[in-house]
């Protein structure tokens, strides 16, 4: 455990296609945040393809590592600790990031802390402050939430509502039954025509579209915090398939082709409108119940601006987001948590942290019982 009065924290994030690291003082000023995005690799195929994500972490992450010392202006007898993801994401992908913060641990004798990524997501809305010196200047919180603390996380692999009693404490209210919020835009962005990554298209197009082409049911996961996907994004496949005269036979690869942009930006409209409001009702539903002190989003779909407009119409209490480049992957929020594990908790032994690909938050609560 660190007691010193200025505890810099070196992250390191390299779950799925980032490969990110990031300085963070006492868990909310930010001095640097690297993230080299493999974006333009993986668009052509698609998807995030595991294997070339790995090989793509390994060319990347020492020179990450190394401008995310230099432009936080440290040396390494400036940090004092390494918190590194361990869980969930590829396998690949975190054994790369992981080996790095575990041979970095031992060369420079550093603790080192394992992080869970998705509740990372939760610990972007820590960072209040960063370096003047740092660009670009980011549009931060005010101030860091306070618990209990309800966060709605929407990322690639998961949705969930989750409710803080404190740090590493949590209770999990709901979660998707079936496909992420982030994977629906993803697949509905590929059946139409948008180019990947798919969440930012189809924010770019529905704002261009008629939200109310098409009725699209809402799931039916009504008196719990669940919540269902993949009835929404077959009901856009009817939809499209509709719009274009075919039925189910017709090879759905060939679909994108016979749409025109003002049909994708319709379908993505009116797709957006009802996955925003199943997230919103779930969420405002959860904060009438626990009436927690604060209420974040998190995960890449938390970049979503309708999401955030009518999360702000709708609840009752004051909502302040993270800036948009610490929703998606970054270091930045793992070095953040990373600061409470280490304020906290005994440090993980480098010689043998281990990844753990699948590992839900129900079971990650990180704090010592008393
Ligand atoms: O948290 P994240 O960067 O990676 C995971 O941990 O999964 O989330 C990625 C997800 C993708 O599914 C992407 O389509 C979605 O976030 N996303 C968005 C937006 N930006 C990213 N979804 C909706 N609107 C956006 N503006
Ligand atoms: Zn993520």
């Amino acid at each position: 455990m660190l007691y010193s009065s200025l505890v810099r924290i070196l992250g390191i994030e390299s779950s799925c296609d980032e490969t990110a690291a990031a300085v963070v003082e006492d868990g909310f000023h930010l001095l640097s945040n690297v993230v080299q995005s493999q974006i333009d690799i993986h668009a052509h195929y698609g998807g995030v393809v595991p294997e070339i994500a790995a090989r793509s972490h390994i060319e990347a992450i020492n020179p990450v590592i190394d401008k995310a010392l230099t432009d936080a202006n440290c040396s390494w007898d400036d940090i004092d600790a390494i918190a590194v993801t361990y869980a969930p994401g590829l396998v690949g992908s975190l054994l790369v990031g992981t080996l790095a913060a575990r041979t970095l641990a031992i060369i420079h004798n550093k603790p080192l802390y394992p992080i869970h990524h998705v509740e990372a997501h939760v610990y972007a809305n820590f960072i209040t402050e960063q370096s003047p010196t740092m660009t670009p200047q980011l549009s931060l919180p005010t101030r860091q939430p306070s618990f209990p603390l309800l966060a709605l996380i929407v990322s690639g692999g998961h949705t969930q509502l989750v409710l803080f009693h404190g740090h590493g404490t949590y209770e999990l209210l709901g979660q998707t039954m079936d496909d992420a919020v982030g994977e629906a835009f993803d697949k509905v962005a590929k059946m139409i025509g948008l180019p990947y990554p798919g969440g930012v298209s189809v924010d770019k197009a529905a704002l261009l579209g008629d939200s109310s082409t098409y009725q699209f049911p809402t799931p039916r996961t009504q008196g719990t915090y669940d919540f269902s996907f993949s009835g929404l994004k077959t009901a856009v496949l009817r939809a499209t398939q509709r719009e274009v005269g075919k039925d189910h036979t017709f090879p759905s690869h060939e679909l994108p082709g016979l749409l025109n942009d003002l049909q994708r930006q319709n379908i993505a409209a009116s797709f957006q409108k009802v996955a925003v409001r199943c997230l919103v009702d779930k969420t405002v539903a959860a904060y009438e119940q626990y009436l927690p002190n604060s209420v974040v989003i998190a995960g890449g779909v938390a970049a979503c601006q309708p999401l955030r407009d009518r999360l702000r119409e709708q609840l009752s209490i004051e909502i302040e987001y993270a800036p948009l480049a610490l929703c998606t992957d970054n270091a930045a929020m793992i070095a953040t948590l990373g600061y409470f594990h280490a304020t906290a908790v005994p440090p993980a032994d480098p010689l043998s942290l281990e990844v753990i690909p699948s590992l839900s938050m129900t079971r990650t609560s990180w704090v010592m019982a008393d």
